[in-house]
């Protein structure tokens, strides 16, 4: 191999691997928020609860004012609004508090069904 492939080779790579490590730290978005969702196992009057978990999977940066898309959201189990508050269509997750990285944001709910839950906006800090 001559020098000058060499050098472009090693050139080329230190590139990618500045793009990769920038990805990682840069690139956060709305689709960095994780919903999960499942059946507690539990009964409240007769409703099944189930436990709600999201997270905020972005590298170094909180999301803050995250809204989810909750439509016809309803719960015969108290809901703490300052972990989760109704707002018609949307709800507000953690009140005006950002979501730090990897650490769960936790309720629970219980009615007949489950509810689809998905990201609808939110504010990325760094
Ligand atoms: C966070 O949520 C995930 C997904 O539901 C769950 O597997 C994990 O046990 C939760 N972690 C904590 C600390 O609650
Ligand atoms: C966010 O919620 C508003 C109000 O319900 C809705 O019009 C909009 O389409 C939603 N956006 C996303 C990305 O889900």
């Amino acid at each position: 191999m001559s020098k000058m492939v060499d050098s472009t080779i090693k050139m080329l790579t230190l590139v990618f691997f500045l793009v990769f490590v920038s990805q990682g730290y840069s690139k956060c978005s709305l689709s960095d928020l994780s919903i999960y969702q499942q059946p507690t196992g539990i009964q409240l009057k007769q409703f099944p609860e189930y436990r709600v978990d999201i997270i905020n999977n972005c590298a170094n940066c909180v999301q803050k004012n995250v809204k989810i898309n909750c439509p016809n959201f309803e719960t015969v189990e108290y809901v703490d609004p300052s972990i989760f508050n109704v707002l018609g269509n949307v709800c507000i997750v953690n009140g005006d508090k950002p979501i730090a990285k990897n650490v769960n944001v936790t309720f629970n709910y219980a009615w007949h069904n489950s509810f689809s839950l998905s990201p609808n906006s939110s504010e990325i800090s760094c």
